[in-house]
This record gives structure tokens, sequence and C-alpha cells, in this order.
């Protein structure tokens, strides 16, 4: 009686062997390890008797190294190799990844030579030796939980005898897949009277073939995509490949908005999102995230804000959404969520059955106090917003079209447009004689520099429509297609324009001026109003460089005037007032190279073969406009390019 007493109590246990060792010489405890020793998987073999720290002569065999959802394997402890036999053992399979927790069912045993014991408040997942008789192997069989995913590996302890025994003999890792990609179950009722160790091959360590399983197993997450749910993931195009960093899935089955997230193997994600967004940019998002922690994977709902760029849980709603299943795998996130379909969010109504939504997905490495850290590892908004019930093949947004429309119009407008004007201006009487092509420097310049401009904007725009393929009709749109309108017409015009002592050649002068000028100042506008575009990504602070820009190119034009006017006052000074007001209208409208020519042929106005006076300061000038042009020229390129620029300065160490 006080035997039996004993043996339900820890310390106990090794008195009481201590005593039936006797009868049961070398043996391991009678009937199985105590449920005390779930953890440690020590057995009470004595105070002070250690495991063994040989390499055990013992080996766990699996049926199978791959195993789907709910699915049996056969697991044998054998001392086969060595040819010995054990008395005692203690088995249980783990998470092979954090946090190890213990994993799965075992069954029965048809001879009775198994006990099971419940550890960690689970029923039957720990499987010890119902007596202490000599065997070479005992075989089990294991059920594969139908919530799992993931790598597991048999962990048990083997006793010999009552002095010899080994803990942590692993088995190879088992990989738990999803039921319809696996292979069907090997072995799930090992053969009547169990293993017969004469036909069987000789001993092979098996090798670790599970990473190569899983390469060569096609990731389930993408079966059905676009078949039954509408699957979207980052970077673009990787859908095709099934190589996603990560990846979402959308099914809708009458109200329930099933949402599945996935992070991509290697990334070291601390966390995979999917978000909902009108705009495809980000802010007032609405997001629901999976983030391992504490040894399981929790599942919160977050909104996030444009600018700053944040995202936070705080006055999320977080009963909106239910976790359905989740895992851990070798560090690749898996969640299956639903989610109401109307959810109001910070005064926001989130309307699944009757709105169209962007998919954003996005995951990151790090975790703040109340959400996600930074998208470090990727962010990818679809190409355009989708009812979620359509079950499609959804791109992302690419932005290079875009952001070569911006960039092309940026050099056409602030660069070229900008210094070819004050070259027609400013720079008639300046390297007079000189020509290039047989033509004045200044006109040579000024069509160089407008054709560039001419052929950015026809190519920009029609990238634009590329990327659009339809009208749209905001601000932008429609400032931009003002001076697309006129830039297109301004190189015809001149093409046609009278002969220099043309009546008609005073309209053309005018026309030419007011056409370049009225869509220098709209596209200088229109860029102004693409800051406010969501597609464009711009940051509100660009605006400031648009303003510095202007200021400066207005300076340039006053110092540029001021020089004139001095100039007209110096050469007014000589010349008849009749003179000075033609020459005025000659500096400013006038196309200098043919009046030149026609001057020179008449044998006339032999000063005009001089620069006008201060050439040497507008040349100066000149410089160092181009020199500050090309630094704006240069800084919003970057701003268009790298946008969301924020984003990618945050992303930067
Ligand atoms: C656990 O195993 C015992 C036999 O050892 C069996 O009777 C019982 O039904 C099992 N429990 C579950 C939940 O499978
Ligand atoms: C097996 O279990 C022992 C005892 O709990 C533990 O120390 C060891 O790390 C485990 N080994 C594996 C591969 O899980």
């Amino acid at each position: 009686m006080s035997a039996l007493w004993l043996r339900t109590r820890v310390l106990g246990a090794l008195v009481v062997l201590h005593i039936v060792g006797s009868w049961t010489p070398g043996m391991s405890l009678p009937q199985g390890a105590p449920e005390t020793v779930c953890d440690t998987m020590l057995p009470f073999h004595g105070g002070g008797i250690l495991p063994a720290n040989s390499v055990s002569p013992f080996s766990i065999e699996t049926s199978t190294s791959v195993i789907g959802q709910g699915q049996t394997l056969r697991v044998d402890v054998t001392g086969v190799p060595t040819g010995l036999s054990f008395g005692g053992f203690m088995i249980q399979a783990r998470n092979r990844n954090p946090p190890y927790q213990i994993i799965g069912q075992f069954g029965p045993s048809r001879d009775g030579t198994v006990k099971l014991m419940n550890c960690e408040n689970s029923v039957n997942n720990s499987a010890t030796h119902s007596n202490a008789g000599a065997k070479s192997q005992v075989s089990l069989e294991w059920e594969s939980p139908v919530d799992f995913m993931g790598q597991v590996v048999f962990n048990a302890t083997v006793a010999q005898s009552y002095t010899d025994f080994w803990v942590g003999v692993p088995s190879n890792p088992v990989q738990v897949v999803r039921r319809d990609v696996a292979p069907p179950s090997v072995a799930s009722a090992p053969t009547s009277g169990g293993y017969n160790p004469t036909t069987r091959q000789p001993y092979v360590p098996p090798s670790y073939v599970a990473p190569n399983v899983v390469a060569t197993v096609a990731d389930p997450f993408y079966n059905n995509c676009g078949v039954s749910k509408t699957c979207f993931g980052f970077p673009n195009g990787c859908m095709a490949t099934k190589s996603c960093t990560s990846l979402s899935a959308v099914t809708v089955r009458g109200d329930i908005y099933e949402f599945e997230l996935q992070s991509g193997k290697g990334t070291n994600a601390a966390y995979v999102a999917v978000g909902l967004s009108e705009d495809a940019k980000m802010g007032d998002d609405f997001t629901i995230e999976c983030v391992p922690e504490n040894g399981r994977v929790s599942m919160y709902s977050s909104y996030t804000s444009g600018s700053p760029y944040g995202v936070s849980r705080a006055g999320v709603p977080q009963n909106t959404a239910r976790l359905v299943e989740a895992s851990v795998v070798d560090g690749v996130i898996y969640c299956k969520v639903q989610r109401d379909p109307v959810t109001v969010v910070q005064g926001r109504t989130f309307d699944l059955r009757n709105n169209m939504y962007h998919l954003l997905v996005a995951s990151g490495t790090g975790l703040k106090e109340n959400g996600v850290g930074y998208h470090d590892i990727g962010r990818l908004p679809s190409g355009s917003p989708i009812n979620l019930a359509v079950v499609q093949e959804l791109g992302g947004s690419s932005m290079l079209l875009v952001r070569l429309h911006g960039a092309f119009m940026i050099v056409a407008w602030i660069g070229t447009t900008s210094l070819g004007i004050i070259f027609a201006r400013y720079f008639k009487q300046t390297w007079v004689g000189s020509q290039t092509c047989g033509k004045d420097q200044w006109f040579a310049w000024h069509r160089m520099l407008m054709v560039t401009t001419w052929s950015l904007t026809v190519v920009a725009y029609i990238l634009i429509w590329v990327e659009l393929k339809r009208a749209v009709w905001h601000a932008h749109a429609v400032t931009g297609l003002i001076t697309v309108i006129l830039c297109f017409l301004q190189p015809i015009g001149a093409l046609f324009r009278p002969g220099p002592n043309d009546k008609k050649r005073p309209y053309f002068n005018w026309g030419h001026w007011l056409g370049g000028n009225l869509a220098h100042i709209l596209s200088i506008v229109t860029i102004f109003f693409s800051v406010k575009l969501p597609k464009a990504e711009l940051p509100e602070w660009m605006d400031w460089i648009l303003v510095g820009f202007v200021v400066v190119h207005v300076l340039v034009h006053l110092i540029f005037s001021i020089c004139l006017c001095i100039n007209h006052w110096q050469v007014g000074g000589i010349a008849s007032d009749r003179q000075q007001t033609q020459r005025i209208n000659t500096f400013q409208m006038g196309d200098i190279s043919h009046h030149h020519q026609h001057a020179m042929r008449n044998g006339m106005s032999m000063e005009r073969k001089m620069d006008a006076p201060y050439g040497a300061l507008r040349k100066g000038l000149l410089s160092v406009y181009s020199v500050i042009l090309v630094l704006f020229v240069v800084a919003l390129i970057l701003i268009v390019v790298l946008a969301p620029i924020e984003e990618f300065f945050k992303s930067s160490p």
C-alpha cells in the first residue's frame, strides 16, 4: 500500500524503485513515466543518476517525413541498429519551432504495451511504456492535429537499464502540411503483430529530408488562387512564380469574408498584414495583422494614418475579426481570419459588400508598443480597387510609368522650358555674330531646349495614358491637358512663322510668346496639383520646393529685366527715341536672327554686331541659374522617383 502511495509522489518514486529494483533488475519504472515528467522527460531513476551523454544506441523512426493535417503516421522506438533492447521509454512530438509545444495525439496501442499520457492539459499527446519488460522495438501511431502546419520532432527518452538512459533522442523532423498537398497517409495502421525485426532492412540513418520535401511540395497557399480565392502578394508578379515575399488571399462565401495571410520564407517577419484601402496609398486603411507572440499567433486590427505615416490599434475595434487558423513554421507566419462585412473604424465605414477596396499587403521585422513596426520587408497595394467577392487575378500597382511621367515632365517644365525662355528673352543681343548651324546662338539654344521640352512632354503624356488607360478629370489632368496642347502647337506655329519683314510677323511673335509663357505657367500649376494626387504619393513639403523654384525663377527674370532696362536706357542715350522703341520691340519679340541678317544685308545697324553691354553679367547669371535649375530638377525627380520618399528614408538605415 505504501509503495503504491509513494509511487504517485515525485520523489517517492525513486525510493520505491530502489526497493522494487531488486525484483525488476536493471529495469525502468514498471508502469511508465509519471505525468510529472512531461516537461523534463527525465526518468526518476534515483537521485543523482544522470542521463548518458553518449550517442543514443536507440533511434526514433517515422514512417513518413511529410504528413497531412489530421493524418496518422507510425513511430518506432527501436534499438535495431545496435541490437540493444530497452525497458522503458517516453515519447512526445513537439513543434520544432517556438513555442515548442507538444503536438498531436498517440493512438491506443493494440497490444497494450503502450500507456498514453496527458501532458500540458491535452489528451494522449505523450506515450510511455506500460511494462518494463525488455523489448527491442515499440510501434506507435501518431495523429497530427488538423489545426497545425509545420515541423514536428519526436523526442524520446529511452532507458536501457535503470542507470543507462538517454534523454532527448530525436526523430528526423516531420512536416505537417495542409491535407490537400500531403501524400496519402502512408502508414496509418501498423501491421498487426507489429514490427518484425528480422525482415527489416539494415538501419540506414535517414538523411535530413524535410527542407527538400518542403521545397518540392508546392506551397498550398497558392492552390485555388484565381479559382476560389483572390490572391495578392509582393513583389509584383510573384503570384506567377509562387515566390511571394508576403501574400494574402480573400475568399468570400456568402457573408463570410475570409482573409489568409502568409509571410515569406527566410524574411524574418515579425508580422504580416493585409489592409483595405480606398486609394492604394497608405493612410485611412483598415488592416489586420498576424503577429506571433508568446508562443502563439495573435491577430489584431489596426488603422493607418497617412501623414505622419503610422499604424495603430488605438481606438480600433478588435472584435470585428476572428482568427480561425494560424501557425508559424520555420519562421513562416500563416493565419486565416474571418472579418465582419461591415466595420466602422474611426468614423469611416468599411463595407466589404458594397464598396471596392485596394488590397494592401505588408510585412516587417519589427513591432511597436501598440501596433506593428515599419514594413521594411515590403508592401504593395493592388493596382485597382476590387469587389472582394469577385475572384480575380490581381496585379500590384506599378509606379514605373507614373514615375517616368513625373520625371520627364519635371525635366521639361522646370528645366528646359525655364532655360529656353530665358535664352529667347534676354540673350538675343549676346554672342552676336557667333552662330551654331547657321543660327544665332540664342536661337540654337532656345530651339534645342524647346524641342527637348516638346519631346519629353509628348512621351510623358503618352506614358500616363498607357498607365491610366482612361481619361480622368481632376485639376492636374485638366491644366496638364491644356499645357500639353499649347506645348504641342508651339513648334507647329514656329514652323509656319511669317518672314521677318512680313506684316503678320509681330502677331506670330506675340502668339509664340503668349503660348510659351502660358504653357510654362500652367505647367507649374499642374505640377503643384500633382502633389495632391494620391497615386503620385508625393510629400506635401514638395510644395515648398516648387515655391522655391518659382521665387528663384521670378527673381532671375527680374534681374535680367533690370539689366535689359539699364541697357536700353544707356543705348537710348545715344539713339533716337524711335530707334529705342524699335529696339525694345526687337529685343523682346523680334526674331533677331532674321532681323539681324536682314540688317546686315542692307549694310545698316553695324552696332548690332556687338553684344549688348553687361554680356558677362548675363552669362554669369545664366550659369548660376542653370546650376540652380539642375539642382531643383534633380531634387524634384528624386522625390517623384523614390515616392513615397518618407518611406524611402525610413527604410534606409
Ligand atoms: C486516449 O487514449 C485512451 C487509451 O489509452 C482512449 O481510451 C481514449 O479514448 C483516448 N482519448 C482520446 C481523446 O482520444
Ligand atoms: C527533448 O526533450 C528534452 C526534455 O524536455 C529537451 O531538453 C530537448 O531539448 C528536447 N529535444 C527536442 C529535439 O525537442
